[in-house]
């Protein structure tokens, strides 16, 4: 079973969730969430930008699930910033549910994403969304957005792999108790030959792709890994019958090198 972590609003999160970006084909994002709730995934990572709210339903369906066995999250893309309820009461419908478990805005788009926090804040007050949270905010989004925010953010989903530590970040979104999603956990697969990797792995009898997964919950992350595939899907969760030592940590903190896979949103005002 996949441990749970306890997020600021109170709600319990699968520490590792089914990232479900660039799953468009109807079929195949089907038979993936089966595959993956069959497997014991109880996590489901969407966004209105990934075109797939509207087959979730049908793949927690398929695998003989409740809606309310599944924590769900989705996100407001970016060219809705201007209209979040809207798109939000279409995403609701697509998914088939009157709530979703975790609400995030996708982007720290600038001039609007204050007011969109806003209505972030109302949609959680009214129950749509047990927790309410950002993507892709930097330290500056988060410093301004919690100067004059109502409800803190629960939930930053950033960028986050071997080769991508962002250890400040990491660091100011505890200080702030403010727990950190690591999209891309794999970096799209690059670097899964890494020698040092294929060193530690060997060492603990488990892949690369785990290792990678393990520094994810070392660090106290909740990676979103995407697959397709049964046996990956599989590996993904079996990360918690060991750990990486000290040595190892030492090891992987020297793989650091800002090597951005996604958006950047560093430069964003
Ligand atoms: P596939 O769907 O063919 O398994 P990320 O989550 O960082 O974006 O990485 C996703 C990419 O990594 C996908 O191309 C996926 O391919 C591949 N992948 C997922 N899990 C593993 C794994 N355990 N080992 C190797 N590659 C993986």
């Amino acid at each position: 079973m996949i441990p749970k972590v306890k997020l600021s609003s109170g709600e319990n999160i699968p520490q590792v969730a089914l990232g479900l970006w660039k799953n468009k084909d109807e079929q195949e994002c089907i038979n993936t969430i089966k595959t993956a709730l069959d497997l014991g995934y109880r996590h489901l990572d969407s966004a209105q930008a990934y075109e797939n709210e509207q087959f979730i339903p049908r793949g927690i369906e398929a695998a003989g699930l409740k809606r309310q066995d599944i924590f769900i999250t989705t996100k407001i893309k970016v060219q809705n910033f201007a209209w979040v309820d809207k798109s939000f009461a279409t995403s609701l419908k697509k998914l088939e549910t009157d709530y979703v478990d975790l609400l995030l805005l996708h982007f720290p788009v600038t001039g609007l994403r204050h007011r969109a926090w806003k209505h972030l804040e109302a949609i959680h007050k009214a129950g749509q969304a047990k927790t309410i949270g950002v993507s892709n905010y930097t330290i500056k989004h988060l410093e301004q957005l919690l100067k004059d925010c109502e409800i803190k953010p629960a939930v930053n989903q950033i960028e986050l792999h071997v080769f991508l530590q962002q250890p400040e970040l990491l660091a100011y979104c505890k200080e702030q108790g403010i727990a950190v999603e690591a999209y891309s956990p794999l970096a799209h697969g690059n670097g899964l030959d890494d020698p040092v990797l294929a060193e530690i792995a060997k060492k603990h009898g488990k892949t690369s792709g785990q290792i990678m997964l393990r520094w994810c919950i070392e660090a106290g992350t909740i990676p979103l890994p995407k697959s397709t595939h049964e046996d990956r899907l599989k590996q993904n969760i079996e990360l918690f019958d060991f750990k990486l030592d000290e040595d190892d940590m030492a090891k992987i903190k020297t793989l650091d090198k800002d090597m951005r896979t996604c958006w950047d949103p560093t430069h964003i005002l």
